[in-house]
């Protein structure tokens, strides 16, 4: 039995693809998605899927209360699907390789403090970039600098707008996140 922990912050169409991804695998569980908005729409996926779903202060985030939390789950892995807070170092640290995030671009390019969401898509379209993609990575004291696991790439027309390439972009991420996961397990 593997225990996946999400973490989000927005839709969570990510969080959504990869719990359904895995709904057929018994030995796969998802104990919960755990989120530092209240109201956030993937609060609604969750309840749509039946997973709890804990909302946490910026403090409980900080003084530790999380990380007992991980602990008491002994959590196998921990996925980050468009969550925007930095991952504190002793958390970090309890959980070495076993923390991952998806970023919307082809790191290193755009990533880093305030590249998140369309952000990342406006600035791929305005460095006219022949290419965008994803990355996988762990997880390190570093906003998007941790060891990559995966990449793939989709091509950026000169005629595509931010739009378009975050379109093009959350596909890549519905197709390879959830087999992504599935091989680190
Ligand atoms: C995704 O593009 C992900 O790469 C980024 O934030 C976005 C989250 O989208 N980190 P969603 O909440 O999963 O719909």
């Amino acid at each position: 039995m593997k225990k996946i922990i999400i973490f989000a912050s927005g839709s969570g169409s990510n969080a959504e693809n990869i719990i359904s991804y895995f709904s057929a695998n018994k030995e796969v569980v998802f104990p919960c998605i755990l989120s530092n908005k209240a109201d956030a729409y993937v609060k609604v996926r969750a309840e749509k899927l039946g997973v709890p779903f804990k909302y946490f202060t910026k403090e409980e985030w900080k003084n530790g209360d999380i990380l007992r939390f991980l602990k008491e789950e002994n959590a196998d892995l921990i996925v980050l699907a468009g969550f925007l807070l930095k991952v504190p170092e002793d958390i970090i640290k309890a959980f070495p390789n076993k923390i991952i995030n998806i970023h919307p671009s082809l790191l290193p390019k755009h990533g880093g403090k305030g590249m998140y969401g369309m952000h990342v898509h406006e600035a791929v379209v305005a460095d006219k970039d022949k290419e965008s993609g994803i990355s996988i990575h762990y997880v390190n004291e570093n906003l998007d600098e941790g060891a990559i696991i995966f990449q793939a790439k989709v091509e950026v027309k000169p005629t595509d707008t931010p739009e378009d390439v975050a379109h093009n972009v959350h596909a890549l991420e519905y197709e390879y996140f959830p087999k992504v996961i599935e091989s680190l397990l």
